[in-house]
């Protein structure tokens, strides 16, 4: 059989892992989740959680990759074979969250080609309009939308095609360098604007209230966001971990995963929540779409022509870390489809025809989300009419955009999650994770503390962020 390449070096890996964790979510969802939930107050509750939970699932999803050399779906199966199921989601859950991803990374794009407009002032510009008009036009042209959600799908799949060296590794080696390098731009153009203080005072003042008054809630939110912040539960770190070396350290690894991932958190807040109060902005559009897509492009268009230069490197930033995330989202099926063709061993084999056909079926996905805008074309409305027969329709279901986050991030991750932990925890044993962590002298120092981790916190935390997650969704 064939060899089965991964990753050429420790830091393409790294690169390509943290690049798979930074992106969306950390830009749009944690800075203000931060703020609302307690500033620091809720950064130590997420740092308590990233241990004993995102840092545990991830180092398990690493060990599981690199022990079977395998892609996702056959991982599970090749270590147990009542869990062996589990191993199917993973796929199913990389190209919902795939399809969504790149309506919205479409966007980005859309925002990089208006801000060039701007610059140069030509039509295609935003022609003087405010970030809430031109968003409701982007929104409500959904050929426009699908077309641009359409040309992010094409730059993630061309990266996949070119295999997991050639592609995924080179453009995060230098993609991931380079963002750093975008967002310190930006965070020192944000903090010193007129205002900016607000910001970071909304964002690091510790205030315990939000935690006495609502602790579930804060939770919740906290929980959320860090699985889906980490890239975990689709198979991504099993993807990623079959590709390491047995000489690096995936302890060490899985908690230098999570903490970079937190730090862009926190550097993406000082760039856009400074930015975000300077302007005046409500609090409703300091988070999501609406910060992205309105609030920022009303911070850049104030600021006359050096403000699209900013807008430029931007949303550029935005596209570099939302492409390394939709990389791996791509990879998971592609991987697990490769597997196959190496097992038949089949001699012509090429990833070009898996990328394409997996792009196809999620681009068509893709397509029906960007059309809908962001619900309010009514795409969905047939689909209503059909569930109308239900007594209840859950409240979330007029937009595919948040359908399928519901459907991915609400259920199937943590229900992936938690199945994972009690298969490590109970039916393979996390002795099995302390034998690949320690292979070629590494030493698991911390391996009481992940024992008792993933047999018993883990669970109960996701077990509780998923009964919040299913009374939302009937609730
Ligand atoms: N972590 C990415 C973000 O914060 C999103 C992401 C990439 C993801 N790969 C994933 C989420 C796999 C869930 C599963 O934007």
């Amino acid at each position: 059989m064939e060899e089965r390449k991964g990753f050429r070096s420790y830091f393409g890996f790294l690169m390509a892992a943290v690049g798979s964790a930074v992106g969306l979510g950390n830009i749009w969802g944690f800075p203000f989740k931060m703020g609302k939930g307690g500033g620091f107050a809720f950064l130590l509750i997420y740092l308590v959680l990233a241990a004993v939970c995102g840092a545990v699932v991830m180092l398990g999803e690493l060990a599981l990759g690199r022990k079977t050399g395998q892609n996702a779906v056959t991982a599970y199966r090749a270590v147990s074979s009542r869990f062996g199921w589990v191993g199917a989601l993973a796929p199913v859950t990389a190209m919902l969250i795939l399809s969504f991803y790149s309506a919205l990374g479409g966007y980005c794009i859309r925002y990089l080609v208006l801000n060039v407009g701007c610059l140069f002032g030509t039509e295609w510009g935003a022609n003087g309009l405010s970030g809430a008009t031109v968003f409701a036009e982007a929104t409500a042209d959904g050929g426009m939308a699908v077309v641009y959600g359409m040309i992010f799908m094409a730059l993630t799949a061309v990266i996949v095609a070119l295999g997991v060296r050639g592609g995924i590794e080179r453009f995060c080696s230098v993609g991931m360098p380079l963002l750093m390098a975008m967002l310190a731009v930006i965070i020192l153009r944000a903090c010193t604007l007129p205002g900016a203080a607000a910001g970071l005072r909304f964002m690091f003042v510790p205030d315990f209230t939000p935690l006495r008054e609502d602790f579930m809630g804060v939770l919740r939110t906290a929980g959320g966001q860090m699985f889906f912040s980490l890239s975990l539960a689709a198979g991504v770190m099993i993807t990623y971990g079959s590709y390491t070396e047995k000489k690096q350290h995936l302890a060490r690894s899985a908690v230098t995963i999570v903490l970079c991932d937190t730090a862009v958190g926190l550097l993406a807040g000082m760039a856009v929540l400074p930015a975000a109060f300077a302007l005046g902005a409500p609090e409703s559009a300091m988070q999501g779409p609406a910060l992205l897509f309105i609030t920022l492009q009303d911070v850049f268009s104030g600021m006359g022509q050096m403000g699209f230069v900013f807008g430029i490197i931007f949303y550029g930033l935005v596209i570099l870390a939302a492409l390394a995330s939709s990389v791996s989202m791509l990879e998971v099926p592609v991987a697990y489809w490769t597997d196959r063709q190496r097992q038949k061993g089949d001699k012509k084999r090429r990833r070009w025809p898996a990328v394409l056909c997996l792009t196809v079926l999620s681009g068509a996905l893709c397509a029906i989300t960007c059309a809908d805008g962001l619900g309010g074309n009514g795409v969905w409305v047939p689909f209503q009419r059909f569930f109308a027969g239900a007594e209840k329709i859950p409240a979330f279901c007029d937009c595919w955009l948040d359908f399928l986050d519901m459907l991915s991030e609400g259920l199937l991750m943590p229900l992936g999650a938690l199945l994972t932990c009690v298969m490590i925890g109970w039916v393979i044993k996390p002795e099995t994770i302390r034998a690949e962590v320690e292979q070629e002298d590494n030493r698991f120092k911390t391996y009481r503390f992940y024992r008792i981790c993933v047999r018993y916190i883990a669970p109960a935390v996701i077990a509780l962020i998923l009964w919040g997650q299913i009374r939302a969704f009937f609730g």
